[in-house]
């Protein structure tokens, strides 16, 4: 009996204790709830306090530093950055324009009751990263390498940076340095070069968690130094007296070369020869003409040369080309012999062996335990067969 009476009046105060409670929390208490805020550097941070059964309290709202910014909705701080927008008995807002990361930190929404509340709104501050920038400490010339410094001066937090080249990346070596709020981030690559990298195409790429999944991205071009190379084309054919020579000099180099000299060896150029930078002209060529023609060119790391030999042919005389085109039709033909002969040679091997090896099954299908000889015999020949197609 005890037990029941003291259970069923324990029941109804325990409800009646949560009620109260509840209704206390409800109507009688005030409170004030803050929420974090992340903003970039420069644009416009909101602060709001949320109000639980506002009852015409004083609303005070503080900064870091813990000066009050506004005192109930009158602005207490000479900041024209912050505005109140909203003031509500459920929420009090606030504007901060053009934040700094100085801005950062905790901003208090007080309410002064009995009992003084306060919460923290924390601001954070993301700094995205320009586009990064490209340092060369020394030229790049062939043969070398290259060190490639990719510098970001400034993000928060600290940006990632890599290098990329044919959309892999080489791997560099990262430095960050900790300037107060910001970092400053830098990405080191030596590359070795070669006159075939001249132009190649590299970038770096700057991430950061507040540009999303976009990238800064700065390209850049090798500008690889390398030594000249010559090359006279020269024209197709026999040259008689009365033609006109035309020498076109390839030149390529870098830098390119700028004077290319046409000279003659131990001899001077003819009177009538005209020269235009990389062209070389005769207009009408006597057999004074004959001679070796030379075309050279430098820059800062080296030099070439290519020569011509000149032979001027009589207007009547008839002239043998020792052009390299009999030679190839000599060439092609006796070839074709060989390759004729062999092929013959090579049939009738492969016929003998087709005999001898249809002989040898027909004289093994009577002894089925002699299959292994008949398979190492038939290897044998075939690999002499294969020698002898060598020796040819
Ligand atoms: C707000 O930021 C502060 C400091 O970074 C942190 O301690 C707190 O838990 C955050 N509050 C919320 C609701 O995220
Ligand atoms: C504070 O400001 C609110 C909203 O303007 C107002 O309702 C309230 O009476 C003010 N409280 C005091 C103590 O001035
Ligand atoms: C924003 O603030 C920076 C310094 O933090 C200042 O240099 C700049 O002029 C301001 N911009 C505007 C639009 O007020
Ligand atoms: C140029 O002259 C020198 C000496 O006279 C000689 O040894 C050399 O073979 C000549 N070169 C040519 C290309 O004629
Ligand atoms: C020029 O070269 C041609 C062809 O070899 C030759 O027939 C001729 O005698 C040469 N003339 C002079 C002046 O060397």
């Amino acid at each position: 009996m005890a037990p029941r009476a003291v259970w069923s009046s324990c029941v109804p105060l325990t409800i009646a204790i949560i009620t109260v409670a509840c209704w206390l929390r409800t109507a009688c208490c005030q409170a004030v709830q803050a929420e974090n805020v992340t903003v970039l550097e420069g644009g416009t941070a909101q602060i709001s306090c949320r109000l639980q059964n506002y009852d015409g309290s004083i609303v005070v709202i503080q900064n870091p530093r813990r000066q009050t910014l506004f005192f109930n909705g009158t602005r207490a701080l000479k900041d024209e950055r912050f505005q109140m927008v909203l003031f509500t008995p459920r929420l009090v807002r606030i504007t901060l324009t053009n934040v700094s990361v100085l801005d950062e930190g905790g901003y208090f929404c007080q309410l002064y009751t009995a009992a003084t509340h306060h919460q923290v709104a924390t601001l954070s501050v993301l700094v995205p990263p320009e586009v990064p920038s490209v340092e060369v400490k020394q030229v790049a010339v062939e043969g070398g390498e290259v060190e490639l410094i990719c510098v970001s001066p400034r993000s928060k937090p600290a940006a990632s940076l890599r290098w990329v080249r044919n959309s892999r990346e080489i791997p560099g070596a990262v430095s960050r340095q900790d300037n107060g709020k910001t970092f400053s981030v830098s990405n080191t690559i030596h590359v070795p070069v070669e006159r075939k990298d001249n132009g190649a195409a590299l970038s770096c790429e700057a991430t950061h968690p507040a540009l999303g999944g976009q990238k800064r991205i700065r390209h850049y071009r090798l500008d690889v130094y390398f030594a000249p190379t010559v090359r006279i084309l020269p024209p197709s054919g026999i040259l008689r007296e009365g033609d006109s020579l035309s020498l076109t000099c390839s030149v390529t180099g870098n830098p390119l070369p700028r004077d290319i000299q046409w000279s003659r060896i131990n001899d001077t150029l003819p009177e009538r020869a005209e020269i235009s930078g990389p062209t070389f002209q005769i207009s009408r060529l006597s057999q004074t003409h004959n001679g070796t023609y030379l075309c050279q060119a430098q820059n800062d790391y080296g030099r070439a040369a290519d020569h011509y030999s000149l032979l001027v042919y009589d207007p009547g005389a008839v002239v043998e080309t020792h052009s390299a085109v009999p030679y190839a039709v000599i060439g092609g033909v006796l070839a074709f012999l060989v390759f004729t002969i062999i092929c013959v040679l090579i049939i009738t091997i492969w016929c003998s062996v087709r005999q001898k090896g249809s002989y040898l099954t027909h004289e093994a299908s009577g002894l089925d335990e002699h299959g292994e000889v008949q398979e190492a015999f038939l290897n044998g020949s075939e690999s002499g067969q294969g020698k002898k197609e060598y020796l040819l």
